[in-house]
């Protein structure tokens, strides 16, 4: 787990934030208003460590203009192939998406836009399911309670540090009880690898991090991406920036931060974010456990649980 301490130690940054509208590898923050296809252009080949982005999903949103889906997808599939082309050996790219839903009916966007992934020799590495507890409630399907990442890696040669996003184990003082072993811990006891199914509440109207973006990244979802796929001082780059939660996940971990954004109103808050965030002062939920609701009990209150134990007959 990522401790919230850590998420708001600066010490290390010493270098001050002033944000640049024109790409060099020298910068610290680099935040585009406009269109990122144009913004790409100027980007150099094999310059960025990774690209984490949550395009627009064709769903009819204020900012975007509801395209055919065949007239979507390959508008998606240009910027894909310049990420691409920017991209450094040893990086990823992760393209976080939902489904497009046509007349009551789900078409999922990940399975459309895999190919556009796979024709640039790109492997999948992982399709983590991002589960979240709040959104729209169905009357005539099961209400979607997921996304998904499709992470890409541009060679095998890529990097995953595993250590930097482990979580707590379920039994960290567990033992082996008999064999060679007997004694020693059973597990890690650093954590556990987080899986491909990550329970990370959504930014709706309570949540710390709320703007007026209608779907905005948790900085928690986006700082494990780029915990575990870069090191510190690699370029992490957010086509699709919104109100910038890529690009404070990547300042707060010492990442140079690059990212387009065409609506002003959304990118002046992506600027004023990154702002506040380098100076330690942007409110962040740190990537903690959910609260488990017990009943009508909450768990400190509920006299059914003894010792931590879950009854789950009360539920
Ligand atoms: C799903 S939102 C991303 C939100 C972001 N992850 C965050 O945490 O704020 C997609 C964003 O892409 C922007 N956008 C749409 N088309 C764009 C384009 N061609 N170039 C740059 N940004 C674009 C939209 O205005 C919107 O803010």
């Amino acid at each position: 787990m990522i401790k919230a301490e850590k998420q708001l130690d600066l010490s290390s940054i010493n270098k001050s934030l002033k944000i640049k509208n024109n790409f060099s590898i020298e910068n610290l923050a680099t935040l585009y208003n406009g269109d990122c296809l144009d913004f790409l252009k100027t980007i150099p080949d094999k310059s960025i460590q990774l690209v984490v982005t949550s395009p627009p999903y064709n769903v009819g949103k204020a900012y975007e203009k509801k395209l055919r889906l065949e007239q979507y997808i390959a508008e998606q599939r240009k910027v894909i192939d310049e990420c691409v082309r920017v991209l450094k050996d040893e990086g990823s790219i992760c393209w976080e998406v939902g489904n497009y839903v046509d007349n009551g009916e789900i078409i999922p966007l990940d399975i459309l836009l895999y190919d556009a992934f796979r024709q640039n020799d790109l492997q999948l590495r992982n399709r983590i399911i991002w589960h979240f507890r709040h959104g729209l409630h169905c009357s005539k399907r099961f209400s979607g309670r997921y996304e998904t990442i499709l992470w890409f890696t541009k060679t095998d040669n890529y990097t995953f540090n595993l250590d930097a996003i482990r979580v707590p184990q379920k039994y960290p003082g567990k033992k082996y009880f008999k064999g060679s072993k007997v004694g020693e811990y059973s597990c890690n006891p650093n954590g556990k690898n987080p899986s491909d199914v990550w329970d990370i509440p959504n930014v709706k109207s309570n949540h710390v991090e709320k703007t007026v973006h209608p779907c905005q990244f948790p900085i928690a979802l986006v700082q494990r991406l780029i915990l575990s796929l870069s090191n510190e001082n690699d370029i992490v780059f957010d086509p699709f920036l919104g109100v910038g939660s890529t690009a404070v996940a990547a300042i707060i971990n010492n990442r140079n931060a690059v990212g387009s954004e065409l609506l002003k109103e959304y990118y002046d808050i992506a600027c004023e974010r990154v702002t506040l965030a380098h100076k330690g002062l942007l409110k962040i939920r740190p990537d903690a456990p959910v609260y488990e609701p017990i009943g009508n009990l909450s768990i400190t209150k509920n006299p059914f649980l003894l010792n931590n134990e879950v009854i789950h007959e009360n539920y």
